[in-house]
């Protein structure tokens, strides 16, 4: 479990922006075709750019006025659930440290970083209500200024898992909508304070990961899934909740893209999207129809629960077949809110499985996202990698 969380987490220490390089293309070899990769064999106004999260890099929790969120208190609350017990308190100190940051980044050659805002530092208690935090504004101007002083361009994430900590008590969290308001306001005084130098906006990283690491495993913040699932969770629908939560992010994405195209694009001249996640998923047999199908489900549950809304209005009818009556709806008003809310949509990309048929099929007392496709994803046929492993266990 522990290195489930730990390879999870890797992943947003990994991001690279838009097309990553690979890290064999930073190696400069690769393969197949023996020629080094170099700035040269990109198309002209490629972008090169780097990727964190707040977690992950402020620390600073307690400092600068900022409020709590779900990952402070998963991670203090759950250590046997990070590989080494340890949590974001100083992290890489970003808070203290963003100028060194910026240099190195720039000494890399990097022309982009995007970062994510913490909602909490922020809001600290998550809605206007209580109050917006100076203090925060004042971090977030720095970084940007710093940025664009070294001719780095921001891209910034709003919503990198990190609810916070006084909506998860108020309402739940995502898994209420009052979080669409709420999480409205916040973008919009993000936008406010940060949109005469920020032109891209990314609305929610990775939303299928909040989902299912959050919701339907239980291995990371909130923590919520059913007891037997992965994380044996104290509480939680494993069944329900990752499709209630992906609902509100959706909604919440939406309202937000329509706040910043009617009221601030015009002006600020920024572009506004989404960052998903995908796999890509084979048949281990080749050409059989059935596995072919189990490879396609699998996209739909990963990459089409989110594309198809953005761009058709709704779930993909596998997902509706499947999940019956635990897939919300959306009402026609939703459906055409959400289709086409995006300027563009980024893709993280890691790695690719095997998807076979799974049998048996789950059993109806155990209902989950995890098993709601009726795929089982694995990187091995016959004992044998898809490829060659590049990431073992992070800390
Ligand atoms: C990088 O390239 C060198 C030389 O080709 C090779 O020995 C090394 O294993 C590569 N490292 C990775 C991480 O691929
Ligand atoms: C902050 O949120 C908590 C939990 O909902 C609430 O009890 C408290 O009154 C709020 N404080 C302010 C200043 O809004
Ligand atoms: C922002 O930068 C100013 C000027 O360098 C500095 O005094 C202040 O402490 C910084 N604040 C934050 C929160 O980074
Ligand atoms: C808006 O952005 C585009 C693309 O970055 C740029 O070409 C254009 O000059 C900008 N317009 C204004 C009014 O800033
Ligand atoms: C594959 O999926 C299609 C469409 O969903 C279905 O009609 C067909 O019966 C499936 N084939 C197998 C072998 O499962
Ligand atoms: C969605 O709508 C369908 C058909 O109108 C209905 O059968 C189903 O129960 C609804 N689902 C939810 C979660 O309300
Ligand atoms: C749906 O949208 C229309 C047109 O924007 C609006 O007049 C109507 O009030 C909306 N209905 C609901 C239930 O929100
Ligand atoms: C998934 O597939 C692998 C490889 O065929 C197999 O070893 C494993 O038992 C399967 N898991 C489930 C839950 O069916």
């Amino acid at each position: 479990m522990a290195v489930r969380v730990a390879a999870m987490l890797s992943r947003l220490l990994l991001q690279l922006l838009l097309l990553a390089a690979a890290s064999e293309a930073l190696n400069g070899t690769r393969h197949h075709h023996h020629h080094p990769i170099s700035r040269r064999r990109f198309p002209e106004g490629f972008i090169f750019g780097t990727a964190s999260s707040a977690y992950q890099y402020e620390g600073a929790v307690k400092e600068g006025g900022r409020g709590p969120s779900i990952w402070d208190t998963y991670s203090h609350q759950h250590k046997e659930k990070i590989i080494d017990g340890s949590n974001g308190d100083v992290a890489v100190d970003s808070y203290h440290r963003y100028k060194e940051d910026v240099r190195v980044m720039k000494h890399m050659g990097m022309d982009a970083y995007r970062f994510s805002i913490s909602w909490s530092r922020i809001l600290p208690n998550g809605s206007l209500k209580g109050g917006v935090n100076k203090e925060g504004i004042r971090y977030y101007n720095n970084l940007t200024d710093e940025l664009l002083l070294k001719g780095v361009q921001p891209f910034v994430t709003l919503f990198h898992w990190d609810t916070p900590q006084a909506l998860e008590d108020k309402y739940g969290g995502f898994l209420s909508p009052n979080i669409i308001n709420d999480y409205k306001d916040y973008a919009e005084v993000c936008f406010k304070e940060f949109g005469d130098r920020v032109k891209h906006w990314i609305t929610f990283n990775e939303p299928w990961t909040f989902c299912t690491s959050g919701y339907a495993s239980g291995v990371a913040a909130p923590g919520r899934c059913s007891s037997w699932e992965l994380g044996r969770c104290s509480v939680g629908d494993s069944g329900k909740e990752p499709y209630i939560v992906a609902h509100h992010q959706l909604l919440a994405h939406a309202e937000t893209v329509r706040l910043y195209k009617e009221k601030y694009q015009a002006t600020q001249n920024g572009s506004i999207g989404i960052t998903l996640i995908a796999h890509w998923f084979v048949d281990p047999y080749s050409r059989s129809k059935s596995y072919y199908n189990a490879s396609r489900r699998a996209t739909d549950f990963m990459l089409g629960w989110f594309m198809d809304p953005l761009t058709k209005g709704d779930y993909p009818p596998i997902m509706r077949a499947l999940v019956e009556n635990r897939l919300p709806n959306f009402t026609k008003n939703q459906s055409e809110l959400v289709k086409g809310a995006f300027d563009f949509i980024g893709l993280n990309y890691y790695t690719t499985n095997y998807a076979y048929n799974l049998l048996p099929p789950p059993s109806p007392d155990k209902v989950t996202y995890n098993t709601d496709a009726r795929v089982n994803l694995t990187g091995f046929r016959n004992g044998v990698p898809i490829g060659p492993q590049v990431t073992t266990g992070h800390g």
